[in-house]
């Protein structure tokens, strides 16, 4: 499998205008590494080529993003969508590992000369937390925050947003368990969320925290959804309880969104 099977596919955006579209393309291709990487096998998938999970679900890809290109795609057209239809708010990642999807938002805003809005950084820099199975019985077992891999730190992921000339004072770095951050977390108010933290408390928290402040007709996008059951009961408590009853969209084989509809 080689390059050619990774063309992007240019309907992900609305060609807006040629030189926006072209570079955010280039953007999303850098950070998946599809510019000078090599394709890596994909070790969690019995080494079988997926398209949409390449390169990242090889932790060893420099990479800056292990979303792979279909949710690459997907993130900058809901960001373009907020946009376009003046969905008030910041947007923020829960579980930003090297940061590159946060880099995304960041990129897509400038290329719109969006000054207003803020992309919110949230992770602990140091892996995930060990589970809590007397609050969160559901991460009894797991774990996750055994791997060294999955901890970036601050340091990392801010020299990661200057090489693509991406850092600024829009961008905004909740540093700590989001069990501690996300409940005085300063913004108002969010037109888009995606949360990336595989565990149960972790999806959980984010969206306890976050949804209520998601503006009416904004986005949340569940990385883990379909990878780890976790993070799917998770979000199945946390809709069960809000009633929320918006359509569960796929942007591929685990990542799932809607829009806040009220
Ligand atoms: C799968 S990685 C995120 C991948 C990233 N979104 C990307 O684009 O490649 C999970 C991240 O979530 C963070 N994380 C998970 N649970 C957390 C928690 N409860 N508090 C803070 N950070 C957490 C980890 O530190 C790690 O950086």
């Amino acid at each position: 499998v080689g390059y050619r099977a990774q063309r992007w596919n240019p309907r992900f955006l609305g060609m807006m205008h040629p030189a926006h579209d072209l570079y955010l393309r280039l953007l999303c291709k850098s950070l998946s590494n599809l510019i000078y990487g090599p394709v890596p096998p994909d070790p969690w998938n019995d080494g079988l080529y997926r398209r949409d999970a390449i390169p990242g679900r090889d932790r060893q890809s420099p990479a800056h993003t292990m979303v792979g290109v279909l949710r690459l795609a997907n993130l900058c057209a809901l960001t373009q969508r907020v946009i376009d239809s003046d969905i008030p708010g910041d947007l923020i990642e829960t579980g930003v590992w090297r940061g590159g999807c946060c880099i995304l938002m960041r990129g897509v805003l400038a290329a719109n000369s969006v000054h207003d809005r803020k992309v919110y950084v949230a992770d602990s820099f140091q892996g995930l937390p060990p589970p809590r199975p007397h609050m969160f019985p559901q991460d009894a077992g797991v774990t996750l925050h055994t791997i060294p891999e999955l901890a970036v730190s601050l340091d990392a992921v801010k020299a990661n947003f200057l090489r693509y000339d991406l850092l600024d004072d829009q961008v905004v770095f909740v540093q700590g368990f989001f069990s501690d951050t996300l409940p005085s977390i300063d913004a108002k108010q969010f037109s888009l969320i995606r949360l990336d933290g595989d565990m149960y408390e972790s999806t959980y928290v984010a969206l306890e925290n976050l949804y209520p402040k998601l503006s009416k007709g904004g986005f949340v996008i569940i990385d883990d959804y379909g990878a780890i059951d976790q993070c799917k009961k998770a979000v199945t408590d946390y809709r069960n309880k809000m009633g929320i009853t918006e359509a569960i969209q796929h942007s591929d084989w685990t990542e799932i969104w809607w829009r806040k509809a009220s």
